[in-house]
């Protein structure tokens, strides 16, 4: 080792003795006697001393180091003249007697602080040098935590952990696929996994009953915070198990994160049904930290000569504790925030709850004190309380109030992420309707099974069928989803001939699975977390960028090493890339 001793560990235990410390410069100051300098490695920071009286080459030396320049410092440990309270290592400090410049750096494009003044552009551009800086590293240590920690306790439960590859075939998880030419195959295509879904099945038709991994996986969607278009999964699979069973094992896995890694005790995670987060929360991962649930108006808000009420399948409000207070000027801009495109609704409807007794709300005209009175009877409106209320469709005013409770949230510091409230959302509808193609899409995925009670509606109600489906939503984040699957063979081919898959189709792109159902699959069921999600709720971010080492921007590219780029045209004809073989076949 070039070092006796990291930048972090040495302390005034360590008076007197010769050590040697390598790293990179963080500060120099220069005094008139001595040069100081902060050295900075993976652990810690510890100050470097460089006196003119008895080491006059080495300060010299001192003084001709830049920031970010790589240094061996070898010296003896001190009493620092002043001591640094907020530094681990600030009792001491290193009396130079040797330096050895390792290597120069160009002055960094931006600070390496815990604050820097680089834009996000430029630490992506850069991002070797972002993760030099304190916050970066400390969500990749989280993230290596958690990772340790999932593979601890699956073990521990007789989890093995198996890979799968990735040169595959679609499997559709929702998304677009990403493919890769086969030089050998001209013509021909693999896909990257959306998921190991198909392959963690067939784990199960082997025997391989408690089935694990911590995998890359890959979607060609559009992206956004919580989306990157590789991703990592915990992705697993049980045999001879039923919801309750998959529900138990990952609650149990969840708990233990929190514990060993942020020392949080999780009380048992509630279960809320898909019908129920839409209707309270008009969001199927509903963030429990706040309450300000959805309450039906229907009742008191039609009938009063309010035609907009009137000709709405839902009047749905929430009351916001305390926000009576809201001046014009706020309650306009939620107006606007409700009428902007992102959320997309008509306008808002307020109601204010005044401290002595009176409401004021924007539609006086139509409605009485009495009538406003008894908006606040049934929503639970108390002096001094808001009521924001929204009209429509039932789904998308749903969906719009959703956003609204949200913003409001937001807006009044409701969002502790310091709290950590995790739920199970169950029994997710199978299917869903898909206006443009006109057809049903699976909800989760095509091998979920149906609620057993509910497969004699799988061809007459489609629609009505629920799914043995479950999410795990931590603080508003779906963290984790998956389901009891379908392990008999002509289940599963009459869901694919439900999703509008011809025989020929289902067997050209699924007879592998369905052929594998012929040799005794097991009843099974899993689950997949998303790795990246998951640490970044336990670290308290809303970007799952900042815990991956090298993420993507939201054009799903890499500014660092310049990507996707063009190939050259060799390469292409190479790959018979342009030529479509299958049309000459
Ligand atoms: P699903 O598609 O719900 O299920 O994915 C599981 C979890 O992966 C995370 N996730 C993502 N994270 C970051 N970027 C993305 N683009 C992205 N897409 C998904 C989410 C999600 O809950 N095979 C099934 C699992 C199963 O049925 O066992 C699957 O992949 O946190």
């Amino acid at each position: 080792m070039l070092r006796t001793h990291n930048c972090g560990e040495l302390n005034i235990s360590n008076e007197g003795q010769e050590v040697v410390l390598c790293g990179w410069v963080q500060e120099i100051h220069d005094k008139s006697l001595s040069t100081f300098v902060r050295l900075r490695d993976r652990y810690g920071k510890t100050q470097l001393m460089f006196n003119a009286d008895t080491y006059p080459e080495e300060r010299e030396k001192a003084k001709t180091l830049g920031r970010e320049f790589v240094v061996k410092a070898e010296g003896i440990v001190r009493k620092a003249f002043k001591t640094n309270p907020n530094n681990p290592t600030g009792e001491i400090e290193i009396e130079v007697t040797k330096l050895t410049i390792l290597n120069e750096s160009k002055t960094p494009p931006f600070t390496i602080e815990d604050e820097t003044d680089g834009g996000e552009d430029l630490r992506m551009k850069y991002r070797y040098l972002d993760l030099r800086r304190n916050p970066v590293k400390e969500n990749l240590a989280l993230r290596h935590r958690v990772s340790i920690e999932t593979r601890k306790y699956l073990d521990t439960i007789e989890f093995f952990e198996i890979e799968t590859p990735y040169l595959i075939k679609s499997t559709p998880e929702g998304a677009r696929d990403f493919v890769v030419p086969s030089r050998m195959n001209p013509g021909q295509f693999y896909a990257l996994p959306q998921s190991p879904q198909t392959f963690k099945q067939l784990l199960m038709v082997s025997g391989y009953d408690r089935y694990y991994q911590i995998v890359k996986c890959f979607r060609d969607e559009d992206l956004r915070a919580d989306r990157q278009p590789e991703f990592t999964q915990i992705d697993c699979e049980m045999a001879f198990v039923e919801q309750e069973d998959i529900l138990n094992t990952f609650e149990g896995l969840t708990r233990h994160l929190f514990k060993e890694v942020k020392g949080i005790e999780l009380s048992d995670f509630p279960r809320m049904t898909f019908a129920e987060a839409m209707e309270n929360y008009g969001n199927d991962k509903p963030d429990t930290r706040f309450g300000m649930t959805f309450k039906n108006m229907n009742p008191v808000a039609q009938n009063k000569g309010f035609k907009i009420f009137d000709d709405a399948e839902l009047v749905v409000g929430i009351v916001a504790e305390g926000a009576a207070n809201y001046t014009r000027k706020q309650l306009d801009k939620l107006t606007d925030f409700v009428k902007s495109q992102q959320v997309g609704a008509k306008g808002m409807v307020y109601c204010k709850c005044n401290e002595d007794g009176t409401f004021k709300s924007s539609v006086d005209k139509f409605y009485s004190q009495e009538d406003l009175q008894e908006w606040a009877n049934h929503t639970g409106a108390k002096a001094g309380d808001l009521i924001l209320v929204l009209s429509g469709d039932l789904n998308p005013t749903r969906k719009q109030m959703s956003e609204l409770r949200l913003h409001m949230g937001r807006e009044l510091g409701l969002m502790d992420n310091t709290v950590f409230n995790p739920l199970w959302v169950v029994d997710f509808p199978l299917l869903e309707w898909d206006e443009d193609t006109e057809r049903y899409h699976a909800m989760h995925h095509p091998f979920t099974s149906p609620k057993p009670e509910h497969m004699d509606r799988l061809e007459s109600a489609p629609g009505e069928v629920n799914a043995n489906a479950y999410d795990l939503v931590i603080n508003g984040v779906e963290i984790g989803g998956g389901s009891i699957r379908i392990h008999d063979r002509d289940i599963q081919a009459r869901m694919f001939q439900l999703l509008g898959f011809s025989d020929e189709e289902a067997q050209e792109q699924f007879g592998f699975l369905l052929g594998a159902f012929e040799y005794g699959a097991p009843p099974h069921g899993g689950i997949a977390f998303g790795f990246d999600r998951l640490c970044s709720i336990m670290g308290g971010s809303d970007s799952i960028r900042d815990f991956i080492a090298f993420p993507k921007n939201n054009s799903g590219r890499d500014v660092m090493i310049n990507s996707p780029a063009f190939i050259d045209e060799a390469q292409l004809e190479e790959l018979s890339i342009g030529l479509n073989l299958k049309e000459q076949e």
